[in-house]
């Protein structure tokens, strides 16, 4: 096994993946040598030369435009029109069972700092529910509500899916039907050292990291996950992060725009809080649609405005997407997938030559990502629709400040004031406008504005000053 190993990885340049094998057993041997049969090396070694060696080229060539977007509030009649033709499509979706809602769950948090997966993190304000226990009773709402379960498919790593299942499974699935939820791996990439060398985890294991949220479209098709949305006559797909708790699971209009435009891979769009807020920017460039990173996009171009004022490049992107499951289909056909490399520089812990474990103070490797924006681009129809932050956009990345999980609370407090106050309901509110109360809607009994004015004129609601309210 040495031997046939050995010539492989000499051939490029990567025989430090042996260096400790006389010291490994059996059982390590064999570990260490499936990650290596795993790995393609001829496509590394391209991917090293081009982005780890030397800086990928990341600046935007061409022609660069604000992309359009339909809004929220359309002005023209028929714009108006559409928006209750889309809503009544997509609720027509969900009834039939057409759409299934995809979480990605894979990422390693590290902003968060958690010690587990970032879906069994207690983020709700008076409960202190998880991520996962949130967007499951939402799931059960959706099904309970349209009559058709809403089947769930959660993206984990190899590193974080144990954890993960095991999670739902002592949690009995949140009363939702384990047949209804399908958990999938998605693939990974190895850490490579700035001189061009994959490093190790232990002495027999590779320091591997997922390989980034566009990872989802390829681990679709080789989980089996996308042969089964087939043959449950799933055509849609609602995809949200983990960490965003507002985003609504399965958005009736969004669904329904996406549909009537016969779309194959659609997003929500968000205005900008300024020029570099960090989202993705919706752009055309020479005429064809693309998210731009916000540490790629010209500075000239963010920082540019209107006569009014208001940015030029306003459109921001939350990464929630209507994706059909037929162009993932044809994306993954020849079960590859090509979409850009994204480089991060990481401090990535390695075995040294002497067998120590190094936790490097300064970055030191490189760890590549694909991201599922860069699918748009590829798609033939897109549909790029408005959402308004406060009702679908709260990210989880910090402890806190700035998108954490201070603030992710302070906005399901706020969305939850604003629905039983929409419903008729006195919220007690600070001089700063801000609600003087914690409130929490179980999305088991609500998940929007028709649930809450139902709710409400059956049960009297009183939110009091200073105190918390659980509705459920
Ligand atoms: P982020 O880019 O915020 O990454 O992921 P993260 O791993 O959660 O957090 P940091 O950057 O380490 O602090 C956005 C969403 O994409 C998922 C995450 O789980 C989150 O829902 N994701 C990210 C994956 O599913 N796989 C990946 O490889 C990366």
């Amino acid at each position: 096994m040495f031997n046939k190993l050995k010539v492989k990885l000499d051939r490029y340049g990567q025989s430090q993946l042996l260096q400790f094998w006389n010291e490994l057993n059996e059982s390590e041997k064999n570990i260490l040598e499936s990650q290596i049969n795993e790995i393609d090396f001829d496509y590394i070694q391209d991917l090293i030369a081009s982005h780890v060696l030397k800086m990928p080229e990341t600046s935007v060539r061409g022609e660069i435009k604000p992309a359009p977007y339909f809004p929220l509030n359309p002005a023209s009649p028929e714009d108006k029109e559409l928006c209750i033709k889309a809503e009544a499509e997509g609720i027509r979706l969900l009834k039939e069972g057409k759409v299934a809602a995809l979480t990605v769950a894979g990422g390693q948090g590290t902003r968060l700092g958690y010690d587990g997966p970032k879906g069994t993190y207690r983020i709700t304000p008076v409960k202190e529910k998880t991520f996962f226990q949130y967007f499951a009773e939402s799931i059960k709402k959706i099904g309970e509500k349209y009559g058709h379960d809403l089947k769930w498919y959660i993206m984990t790593s190899r590193m974080n899916n144990p954890q993960t299942v095991g999670f739902f499974r002592e949690n009995k699935f949140f009363g939702l039907k384990e047949s209804s939820l399908f958990f999938f791996t998605q693939g990974t990439m190895p850490a490579i050292n700035y001189e061009g060398k994959i490093l190790l985890s232990s002495k027999y294991s590779i320091a591997l990291s997922p390989d980034g949220h566009g990872g989802t479209l390829l681990a679709l098709k080789n989980s089996g996950a996308l042969a089964k949305m087939k043959d449950d006559s799933v055509e849609l797909i609602s995809y949200f992060q983990v960490d965003n708790p507002l985003v609504s699971v399965a958005n009736p209009a969004f669904l329904g725009l996406h549909s009537l435009r016969n779309a194959e891979m659609s997003a929500r769009m968000l205005p900008k809080t300024g020029p570099f807020e960090k989202l993705g920017n919706f752009c055309m460039v020479n005429g064809r649609l693309e998210i731009i990173e916000y540490s790629d996009m010209p500075e000239e171009l963010a920082e540019s405005r209107k006569t009014d004022g208001s940015l030029k490049f306003l459109a921001g992107s939350p990464a929630i997407h209507i994706i059909s499951r037929s162009f993932v289909e044809s994306l993954t056909a020849s079960g590859k997938l090509s979409l850009p490399w994204h480089r991060a520089d990481k401090k990535v812990p390695f075995i040294s030559p002497d067998g120590q474990v190094v936790s490097p103070e300064k970055n030191n490797a490189v760890k590549l990502e694909s991201f599922i924006f860069d699918a748009l681009p590829m798609a033939s129809r897109t549909v790029i629709y408005e959402a308004r932050r406060e009702e679908e956009f709260a990210p989880t990345k910090n402890p806190t400040g700035i998108d954490s999980v201070e603030s992710c609370r302070a906005m399901l407090i706020a969305r939850d004031a604003e629905r039983l106050e929409r419903a008729g309901v006195k919220v007690p509110r600070k001089a700063n406008g801000s609600p003087d109360c914690l409130i929490e809607i179980s999305p088991s009994v609500i998940i929007d504005d028709a649930d809450a004015a139902e709710y409400c004129l059956k049960n009297p609601i009183a939110p009091e000053k200073g105190k918390a309210l659980y509705v459920s």
